[in-house]
């Protein structure tokens, strides 16, 4: 809850266990100079969205100085700003702005990887073999003849070997470093001491400057098995294969003692500080391992966002994830999409697997979508999700019922998984382009008026019936449905944190739970109409109801 929510918890140090977090893609937000990449002047102006939308907090991905190989999850000083986002003084500016209007503020940290521009990584490069500072990060000899083949097997997350060999100052061949996504992102060894001081010491730097919580990058491949052993088979499927026991780069034990210390500086706050995991694990029970009551608050739950649009799939992926979580005193989060996968309109408008869907575009099914039926699907699962217990995160232009643009001309790709993939895999651009606001054609506001640039990835011309301006007021838009539910969210005492019970029900298409007391959700996912139990209060309904029917694909909220 919000500070200006009603509920008891609304000023509660515990905000975050029921908060809804909107993630600010910060390069896609709003644009305030004209160069056409947004920025935090942009963010500053736009930030009344947040407030009428009626979200708690917002998430702001990198805004480090980066050379935006990897879209600023390559960053070269993690204490400072980016200056095509701002500098310091806007970031205090915002981060005093945000407090005022009630809302709270995290950021994303990469602790996993610095940027090769790091002076970390340069002086490593520049200072020879001896260099004692290559022990932060983790060079090895190379094997086979002349060393030149890699240490190991392991592959890079964007393609290729997730090794890179140096040239040595005096222009011999020297070892290999490990980069686990691209060789611009060297991974850092956090058996060094030094490294775990520098990112305990980055920690209160962004906390004494007000930020309220933290989001971990890739929180569980920081420690790495020792010997750094050949993956199996079973390995090979890079992020899938999180799901197999004894990972030697993914999910190991290891991490949780660095998160421990975390927890010590976040809790060293008056008002203490949270964090947010980006872990992925073999399964919620190893999930919940990095929100123990000595850990990290909250963590994403990838196996909901990973669900197909199927009632039984997302009983058991709600189930085992207020299970798990619960089993250790934590709320469970749902998210449906976010800057790394194919936003959810466009997943839900495919035919629906039988088994957890590929979010990546490279897996994406071809064939058409159907954007009529993802949008319908996208506004009752908005439903679903906020009538669940824990916190929610929604990404950028869901609540405008933004699809994942596909068609991107060739030239206008960033993502270093296009180049990586030698052209065949087209990357997250597609979930990434800038917020259409106002107006007819692109820029749709996004760049103030007589803009020097046009926006950094080109947005559809049809996005005009989905501006913010368009919707607004609109009661049949996605915009009004997510206000309508973000304002019930928030004044409704059954919702927000606490417990859910399933409600039997003899339709299989059907989902049905009570927040005790006094509120009910149901979702039907069949193509059939099902009629409601009896004429209790609508509070809130996904499409048009009539007859006290509950058409296919959609959602209600009752008063019960
Ligand atoms: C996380 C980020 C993703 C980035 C990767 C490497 O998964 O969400 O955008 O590419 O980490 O830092």
């Amino acid at each position: 809850m919000g500070v200006s929510g009603n509920r008891s918890s609304a000023q509660a140090l515990d905000w975050w266990r029921d908060a809804v977090c909107y993630q600010v893609y910060l390069r896609s937000f709003a644009d305030g100079n004209g160069d056409g990449v947004g920025d935090l002047a942009g963010l500053h102006q736009r930030l009344h969205h947040l407030v009428d939308l009626g979200v708690d907090a917002l998430w702001v991905n990198p805004w480090f100085p980066s050379p935006m190989v990897d879209g600023g999850y390559d960053v070269a000083d993690y204490r400072a700003i980016d200056p095509v986002f701002g500098t310091l003084t806007d970031a205090r500016a915002l981060i005093e702005e945000i407090h005022a209007l009630g809302l709270r503020i995290l950021i994303d940290i990469v602790p996993n990887h610095t940027s090769s521009h790091h002076p970390w990584f340069r002086e490593a490069l520049a200072g020879g073999p001896d260099c004692v500072g290559r022990d932060r990060y983790i060079f090895r000899p190379g094997t086979g003849p002349g060393g030149d083949a890699p240490p190991n097997n392991w592959r890079s997350v964007f393609g290729g070997s997730a090794w890179t060999r140096i040239v040595e100052p005096d222009g011999r061949a020297g070892p290999w470093y490990l980069h686990l996504f691209a060789p611009e992102q060297p991974d850092l060894n956090w058996d060094s001491r030094l490294v775990r001081r520098e990112f305990e010491s980055i920690l209160r730097f962004w906390f004494d400057l007000g930020v309220d919580g933290i989001r971990i990058d890739v929180a569980h491949a920081m420690v790495k098995a020792p010997g750094l052993p050949d993956l199996g088979p079973l390995d090979m499927e890079l992020v899938a294969s999180a799901a197999h026991a004894d990972h030697p780069h993914w999910d190991r034990d290891g991490v949780h003692e660095i998160f421990r210390g975390w927890r010590a500086v976040a809790d060293s706050y008056p008002e203490p500080r949270v964090f947010v995991a980006e872990a992925c694990a073999r399964n919620s029970e190893r999930l919940a391992r990095y929100v123990r009551a000595d850990e990290l608050h909250t963590a994403f739950n990838f196996d909901y966002l990973t669900a197909p649009w199927r009632a039984a799939h997302l009983r058991t992926a709600i189930g085992s994830s207020l299970t798990a979580m619960g089993a250790v005193g934590a709320p469970a989060t749902w998210a449906l999409s976010n800057h790394d996968v194919v936003r959810h309109l466009t997943r839900f408008g495919r035919p629906q697997p039988d088994g957890p869907v590929h979010t990546l575009a490279n897996h994406s099914p071809p064939g058409p979508v159907d954007l009529a039926l993802g949008t319908r699907r996208a506004r009752a699962a908005a439903l679903l999700m906020l009538a669940l217990p824990g916190s929610v995160y929604l990404y950028q232009g869901e609540e405008l019922g933004l699809w994942e643009v596909e068609d991107l001309p060739d030239e206008t790709l960033q993502d270093p998984t296009w180049e990586r993939s030698g052209r065949t895999d087209r990357g997250r651009d597609g979930s990434r382009l800038p917020m259409p606001w106002s107006g007819d054609a692109p820029p749709f506001g996004f760049s103030p008026e007589r803009a020097g640039a046009l926006p950094w990835l080109p947005q559809p011309p049809r996005w005009k019936q989905l501006t913010v301006r368009s919707q607004r007021g609109d009661e049949r838009s996605m915009l009004e449905l997510y206000r309508r539910a973000l304002h019930i969210r928030r004044i409704h005492p059954a919702l927000g944190d606490g417990a859910l019970v399933w409600d039997r029900t003899a339709v299989p298409d059907l989902l049905s739970f009570t927040r005790p007391s006094g509120f009910q959700c149901i979702v039907n996912f069949g193509p059939q109409a099902v009629p409601l139990a009896d004429h209790r209060e609508v509070l809130l309904s996904s499409v048009r109801l009539q007859d006290g029917l509950l058409p296919g694909d959609a959602a209600v909220w009752l008063a019960r």
